[in-house]
């Protein structure tokens, strides 16, 4: 949702700029722009891809310039337009500046400014702020820097910005509060971006700042932290990355959703990595080590977490209660921020999240904290708000997600949850023995049993094909595959626009089944073990109806195989190592339809990879 880079250095900044706003297209948007500063500002925005942007840039001289920012806008005050886009530019055009975020007493402000003489040309929140930089700045007759500093002590909302000022070009100055920014620190020169990916294959040396910080870059004085609600200076602290720029490149993919899910062996393996050492050893998970105390005393376990991470939350749910016997609820973030919910001291509260950004679960952790939760946080994205926010937590390690529907991330995430179930479980003396050691097994084995399962590609490619004029999908699954027929239905939806519904599948009768024709493709994960029988006998009622019919089953099952119109198979296992395995054909399923449909895979339409507005 929203990018945003900025360079200020010696290096040209056109080729920086385009490609670091390529590197955030993952994010989602809908229009994109920049600002070249070359002894006058330079500004070219335009609605769709950045490749539209590019081709606004045909005369050489435009592209000339070592300083400049850049964005890409997900449209929230106003449409999707050129005027929309950033940078804004102040009335004096002086001033420009692009940002992430929502201000959300822009009106207030903007009705000053007009009694002021302000004119604005767009809808956007944006372009309030930046003359609201540039009323202080002229008003107190003081610097960009100061400007910025007693404009956001006056707004309300979610920012990232980088702002820039015409008449001191020696200098940038951002700032952020609920929305991410990092900084890129080079040889004499700055980087921003609204992750470290515009900036990875120039410097590895970033700073991430924190709400309520604001930085600014000057080519002479280096960079100076800033604390805004305190206004204190502060000690920088440069991280040293480790990701590589190859991470976050497709590798000979057609696409990075496809890219991901094949990496998914690979992604477990990391999250794996140094916790599930063999199985005959312990699991290490350092942070739960240092709270069994609390979670052996917790009275309840709330899980927090929106999309895709929401669906983890359910079958951490699941594993939990199984596996550790204490009282479990999972809750949308965004529901649950604004509920008053009764939260007491003694109950854990678990964020998942893949980007660590989504704007309902960081409010969420915020409030939980208030009221005394402890935070134990799972995240992918190393230093981000949520990692940061929470008391304490673990990374799943699946590497940089790109495609925007989530494939890796998931996976890991539920490995992860049943990893820690079972740590938990065996400390708490709440499961088998036996039974634990058989899921240990299984679960070290976890990523050459997906490596077998992606075996099936072509078989589910070919499926697809049948499926491409489809308008409604219904996905069923009981126990531990209902939160897998939710994350099946929800991929489709979002990658190839089909309607797509997830259900458990005994509530089909009250209801779904009203809907079932020749018409209706139905996914029925039906592995063997759990409610296998129950399952057969809904799948019954969906051919009685004429129903058609894709199951996922366990390797050799052939009562199945006379009812469906196709099965996929995938290994025998426990039953619940099975959910993490049948959401793998899910996956490319979805895909294979998407990308046959001719969708935008990697970019769906409307939707952003981290939604940093509420
Ligand atoms: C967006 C993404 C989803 C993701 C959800 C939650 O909607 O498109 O893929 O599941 O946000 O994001 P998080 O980063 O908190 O897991």
């Amino acid at each position: 949702m929203c990018g945003i880079v900025g360079y200020i250095g010696e290096k040209p900044v056109y080729d920086i700029l385009i490609n670091g706003l390529k590197k955030l297209e993952y994010r989602g948007y809908d229009s994109a722009g920049v600002m070249i500063y070359n002894n006058e500002l330079l500004i070219k925005k335009s609605k769709g891809k950045v490749s539209n942007l590019e081709n606004l840039f045909s005369n050489k001289k435009d592209k000339k310039g070592t300083i400049g920012i850049g964005h890409t806008r997900w449209a929230t005050h106003g449409p999707p337009n050129q005027v929309n886009s950033h940078p804004h530019v102040s009335n004096s055009g002086e001033i420009s500046l692009v940002h992430n975020g929502i201000i959300e007493n822009y009106d207030s402000i903007k009705k000053i400014l007009l009694k002021k003489g302000y004119t604005f040309s767009s809808d956007t929140d944006s372009e309030v702020l930046v003359n609201l930089i540039e009323d202080i700045k002229k008003s107190k007759k003081i610097k960009l820097g100061k400007a910025v500093y007693y404009a956001l002590k006056q707004v309300v909302g979610a920012y990232a910005i980088v702002a820039f000022d015409s008449t001191n070009p020696k200098e940038l100055v951002g700032a952020r509060l609920g929305s991410p920014l990092a900084i890129g620190v080079g040889e004499s020169e700055y980087y921003f971006g609204s992750d470290a990916t515009p900036f990875l294959e120039f410097t590895k040396r970033c700073v991430y700042l924190n709400d309520n910080e604001m930085v600014i870059v000057n080519l002479k004085k280096g960079l100076t932290l800033r604390e805004i609600k305190k206004d204190s200076i502060i000690d920088p602290y440069v991280q040293e990355l480790k990701q590589d720029i190859e991470d976050v490149e497709k590798g000979g993919y057609e696409h990075f959703m496809l890219k991901e899910i094949f990496e998914q062996p690979q992604s477990i393996t990391d999250t794996f990595r140094g916790r599930l050492i063999s199985p005959d050893e312990k699991i290490s998970i350092s942070s739960l080590k240092r709270h069994y105390e609390t979670f052996s005393s917790a009275n309840r376990i709330i899980f927090i977490s929106c999309g895709t991470s929401w669906h983890s939350s359910l079958l951490g749910e699941y594993f939990f209660e199984e596996l550790l016997r204490i009282p479990v609820e999972v809750e949308y973030a965004s529901e649950f921020r604004y509920r008053n919910p009764v939260i007491n001291k003694g109950d854990i509260v678990i964020p998942i999240s893949q980007s660590g950004e989504t704007a309902d679960t960081l409010a969420a952790i915020k409030m939980a904290k208030e009221k005394g939760a402890f935070l134990y946080g799972i995240c992918n994205v190393v230093g981000s708000s949520i990692a940061r926010e929470t008391h304490t937590g673990v990374y799943t390690h699946a590497g940089s997600e790109i495609g925007v529907a989530s494939t890796k991330a998931f996976s890991c995430q539920i490995s992860l949850l049943l990893l820690m179930g079972l740590a938990l479980g065996e400390k708490l003396g709440t499961i088998d023995k036996k039974r634990y050691q058989r899921i240990l097994n299984e679960l070290y084995e976890l990523p050459k049993t997906i490596e077998k399962v992606l075996k099936s590609n072509s078989l589910i490619e070919s499926i697809s094909e049948n499926y491409l004029e489809a308008a409604n999908f219904l996905y069923l699954g009981r126990g531990y595959h209902f939160p897998i027929a939710l994350e099946g239905a929800l991929k489709l939806k979002e990658i190839s626009y089909i309607h797509a519904e997830g259900y458990p599948a005994a509530e089909m009768k009250h209801g779904p089944i009203a809907l079932i024709d020749e018409n209706m493709p139905v996914v029925v994960i039906a592995t063997k073990k759990g409610n296998y029988h129950k399952v057969v006998s809904n799948i019954m009622e969906i051919k009685a109806r004429g129903g058609k019919i894709i199951a996922v089953v366990s390797e050799g099952d052939e009562e199945i195989e006379q009812l469906a119109d196709h099965i996929i198979e995938i290994p025998n296992c426990d039953e619940l190592i099975a959910p993490i395995l049948a959401n793998i054909p899910l996956q490319l399923l979805s895909y294979h339809i998407a990308n046959k449909k001719g969708c935008d895979i990697d970019q769906p339409r409307n939707l952003a990879k981290s939604v940093t507005v509420e």
